[in-house]
C-alpha cells in the first residue's frame, strides 16, 4: 500500500513556527494533492480528552479514545488552502488552536500506543487521495518512512518566535514575547525528546532553513526539488 503511494507523497517535518503548516497547504494546493495536518489530529485527541474531564495522566482511557477517533480533515469554504478539522461530525478547527490545548497536547504525543493509533489513521487518509502533503513531526521517520520527497523545515528560534507573536497578536491573543518563547522552548524540548516518533530530520530528508525566505521562496524552493 504505502509503495504504490510513494511517488505521491511528500512528507513535511520541523517545529512549530517553522512555516511548516503555511507552506505545506500551498504546495499541496499547487500539486493537487491531498493535505494531511497531523498536528490537528493530536490536538483533537487532546481537546477530547479535556471535554471528557480525563486525567492526562490516565492513559490507558486515552489509549482507549485515541483507538476509536472520528477525526475528518475536509477542505473549507475558505478555499483548497485551509482545512476544517471534524471530531464526531463538529467542527472543532477553532477550539484546537486555543494555548489549553497547545499546552496540553504533549501528555498524548508521549503515549505510544496513541501515536500507533494515529499513525495507522495518517495512513489511511492518504490512501483516498492520488497524492499528498503530510506534515508533522515524524511523517519522513515513522508515519511515511518510504515517501519520496521528504523535507524538515526549520528556522532560527527568534525567527520563529517572531512569528509566532505575529499570528497570535493577529487574533489578538493577548500574550508576551517572553510567553511565546518559553511556549516554543517547552514544545521543542517536548517533540525532540520525546521517546517515540520524536521530532528528527530523517536521513533522506532535504532541509530547508526558512529563516530569511519568505513563504513564497519557500513553496518554490521545494517545488524545485519536486520537479527535478
Ligand atoms: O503541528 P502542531 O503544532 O499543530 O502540532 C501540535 C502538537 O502535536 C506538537 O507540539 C506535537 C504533536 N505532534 C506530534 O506529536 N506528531 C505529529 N506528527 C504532529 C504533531
Amino acid at each position: 500500500m504505502l509503495f504504490f503511494k510513494k511517488q505521491k507523497a511528500v512528507a513535511v517535518d520541523g517545529p512549530a513556527g517553522s512555516g511548516k503548516s503555511t507552506v505545506s497547504r500551498l504546495l499541496a494546493e499547487r500539486l493537487g494533492y491531498l493535505y494531511v495536518d497531523t498536528g490537528a489530529m493530536y490536538r483533537a485527541l487532546t481537546l477530547k480528552v479535556m471535554r471528557n474531564n480525563i486525567d492526562f495522566d490516565d492513559e490507558k482511557k486515552i489509549v482507549e479514545i485515541s483507538s476509536a477517533l472520528d477525526i475528518e480533515l475536509v477542505p473549507s469554504k475558505e478555499g483548497p488552502n485551509s482545512i476544517r478539522v471534524m471530531l464526531d461530525g463538529e467542527d472543532i478547527s477553532r477550539d484546537i488552536r486555543t494555548m489549553g490545548v497547545t499546552g496540553n497536547v504533549k501528555y498524548v504525543a508521549r503515549i505510544p500506543q496513541v501515536r500507533q493509533n494515529l499513525v495507522k489513521l495518517q495512513r489511511k487518509m492518504i490512501c483516498r487521495m492520488d497524492g499528498s502533503v503530510m506534515e508533522g513531526r515524524d511523517i519522513g521517520t515513522v508515519v511515511l518512512p518510504d515517501a519520496k520527497y521528504k523535507f524538515y523545515i526549520d528556522a532560527n528560534f527568534e525567527e520563529r518566535v517572531e512569528r509566532r507573536l505575529a499570528e497570535l497578536k493577529a487574533k489578538n491573543y493577548p500574550i508576551t514575547r517572553q510567553e511565546v518563547a518559553d511556549d516554543l522552548k517547552q514544545r521543542d524540548h517536548a517533540d525532540k525528546t520525546r521517546k517515540v516518533g520524536p521530532l528528527r530530520k530523517a536521513k533522506d530528508a532535504v532541509f530547508v532553513d526558512t529563516t530569511d525566505l519568505s513563504i513564497e521562496e519557500v513553496v518554490q524552493k521545494i517545488l524545485s526539488y519536486i520537479k527535478k
